[in-house]
């Protein structure tokens, strides 16, 4: 379905064309004055120069054609030579009640294509933190919206499981509990089923691990060299590893059950271990890789670069692979088995640069075809209030179940202050909300900045906040409960031409919702999202306190507004569903 602007630009056009100047100065926008009218051409402007005409005579000649019009209601050309629209109510009810009745409001969606979203990416036996927030959330939106357009999009966690933080843990546990069978090379018996940790243990080695192996050159060499064993099949240690990644992996995924984020595929790092050496072999025999200071490296610079451009490293000199080893085992990994057109990867935007390495590598060597796209959304940081990343009141590192637990408890008491409701109904409220209010408070930022974490303002029920959105659609459904009790039939409303300003408003905000979707994809961008449900909110509130809508006495008005209300939450309720959260019934 066209959009409004575009229909309007198509007339606006028509009417450039009849008066003898080129169509395309016919291009209209939504007015940045709204006071003065709706929206606005200024094509009269631009084709002074070309006509050697005052641009106020182009406008008005333009406007006298666009007289007779069905879709505008006002046409002036203004000094020194705009064209201000306005647009009629009847044809903009027209046109949204054709909205309504298309599959998803009217959205084109695209020729099917198979996208891979690579975010999450978490290294397993480490707890998640507050860092790993924005790929999760994020990342599950940019799947959904890919979705939304009418693609295959596979969600892929790509978890850090192989390197060396597997051989820290392994080398703590035999310090700990060397009788252990793992650590017998003559033992040929079956490994215990059950782990020798749980998860809070495995939290707390990880950690001890590492700093011991900042201070310890011999325990580090020694955690190297269970890495290298690990990698190289050794029996025991690969049932450890086993133990580490199924406790671990049970954690993330209750985890991120929490945040509503799902993964179609858990792969990891270690998926790919056994096509690493067919890789590189490949890559000496096709002339694209080379030894330099006994590295094995693939030159990425290109002629135009300006900034710094280091080859990408596939093995180090002692012949260890590395993280972009990995990556691009990954991918020719993905082609083989899922062919994707797209590979979207969320991380830090501190890896920036790491990926455009790995990105013209995989060109370079060909491991993906020439029109295959790579994109690396880098995201910045979550700051607290000081400005600097978010830490706990003590300093430490922030856990994202405490960061959540903590919204959580905050929105429950905010819903028992003010509300007689039993608690677990109300704890269940909070849950919902409170995820609304983190999710809102990541993906209204756009990406790419660094935001601060402000749990009072992220709570707040009011200003451009997830708890706002969820207000505005659970007041809509109390009023349709309303209807319905009061014997209304929501299956029998209709649009009818809008009768004051701020329902034909609401009406113009919901014929944006299939143009921004298709900004929101081609940018990937989810706060476009949050932006345009800030706007509508905003509209049907407005709409809301200006109109009696109950209490209409005339019926067919009322079904009037009930029609909008319907669309209004549809469309709220759809972005939401695209951004990762949902609305309660009642809070
Ligand atoms: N595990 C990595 C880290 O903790 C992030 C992985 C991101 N994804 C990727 N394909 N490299 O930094």
């Amino acid at each position: 379905m066209k959009s409004v602007l575009e229909l309007i630009s198509e007339e606006v056009k028509e009417a450039f064309k009849a008066a003898g100047y080129d169509e395309n100065l016919g291009n209209v926008s939504v007015s940045n004055r709204p006071d003065l009218c709706e929206y606005q051409c200024n094509g009269a402007m631009a084709g002074a120069k070309l006509y050697h005409k005052a641009p106020i005579m182009i406008a008005g000649e333009v406007a006298e054609k666009l007289a007779g019009s069905k879709i505008f209601e006002k046409v002036e050309a203004v000094a020194p030579g705009f064209l201000n629209m306005d647009i009629k109510g009847e044809w903009l009810a027209e046109y949204v009640a054709e909205e309504a009745g298309e599959d998803k409001f009217g959205l084109e969606t695209l020729k099917k294509k198979k996208v891979i979203v690579d975010y999450g990416g978490p290294n397993v036996a480490k707890p998640l933190h507050v860092g790993h927030l924005r790929s999760a959330v994020i990342g599950e939106s940019v799947k959904r919206i890919c979705r939304y357009m009418g693609h295959d999009a596979i969600g892929d966690i790509h978890l850090g499981d192989w390197g060396l933080q597997m051989g820290l843990i392994i080398s703590e546990v035999k310090e700990r509990q060397p009788d252990l069978p793992y650590f017998d090379e003559n033992y040929t018996g079956e490994y215990p089923k059950e782990a020798p940790f749980t998860i809070s243990e495995l939290e707390e080695i990880y950690p001890t691990a590492s700093a011991k192996s900042k201070e310890d050159a011999a325990f580090k060499e020694k955690a190297m060299e269970a890495t290298f064993k690990l990698q190289s099949g050794v029996r025991g240690y690969r049932a450890l590893w086993d133990h580490i990644i199924r406790i671990s992996v049970a954690d993330l995924k209750r985890n991120y059950a929490n945040l509503k984020v799902d993964f179609d595929l858990w792969k990891g790092e270690s998926d790919v271990h056994d096509i690493i050496p067919g890789m590189v072999e490949y890559m000496k025999e096709g002339g694209y890789a080379h030894l330099d200071d006994g590295a094995l490296v693939v030159d990425v610079k290109e002629e135009t670069d300006t900034k710094e451009m280091p080859p990408c490293m596939i093995l180090k000199s002692d012949g260890a692979s590395l993280y972009n080893t990995t990556d691009l085992a990954t991918i020719m990994d993905r082609v083989k088995n899922y062919n994707p057109d797209q590979i979207i990867y969320l991380t830090d935007k501190r890896q920036n640069l790491y990926f455009e390495q790995v990105f013209r590598c995989a060109r370079k060597t060909k491991l993906v075809k020439p029109e295959t796209e790579l994109v690396h959304i880098g995201f910045g940081t979550v700051n607290g209030k000081d400005g600097k990343p978010f830490k706990t009141r003590e300093g430490g590192v922030m856990r994202l179940e405490y960061l959540i637990s903590d919204i959580e408890e905050r929105m429950y008491e905010r819903i028992s202050e003010n509300r007689e409701m039993n608690e677990a109904e109300a704890k269940e409220i909070a849950k919902t909300v409170g995820l609304a209010a983190i999710k809102y408070g990541d993906l209204s930022n756009q990406a790419s900045k660094d935001y601060i974490f402000d749990v009072d303002k992220f709570i707040s029920s009011e200003g451009n906040t997830g708890p706002y959105i969820l207000y505005t659609i659970v007041r809509i459904k109390s009023i349709l409960k309303k209807y319905e009790e009061m014997g209304g039939s929501v299956a029998d409303v209709s649009f009818k031409t809008p009768d004051n300003a701020s329902s034909k408003d609401l009406m113009k905000e919901l014929t944006g919702f299939a143009p921004m979707m298709k900004t929101a994809y081609d940018e990937v961008a989810p706060h476009k999202i949050c932006a345009y449900i800030y706007g509508l909110s905003n509209a049907f509130n407005s709409f809301y306190h200006e109109t009696r809508i109950l209490a209409e006495e005339d019926e067919e008005k009322k079904k009037g507004y009930i029609a909008l209300l319907l669309l209004t939450k549809d469309i709220l309720e759809t972005c939401i569903d695209i951004l990762g959260f949902d609305a309660p019934d009642r809070m």
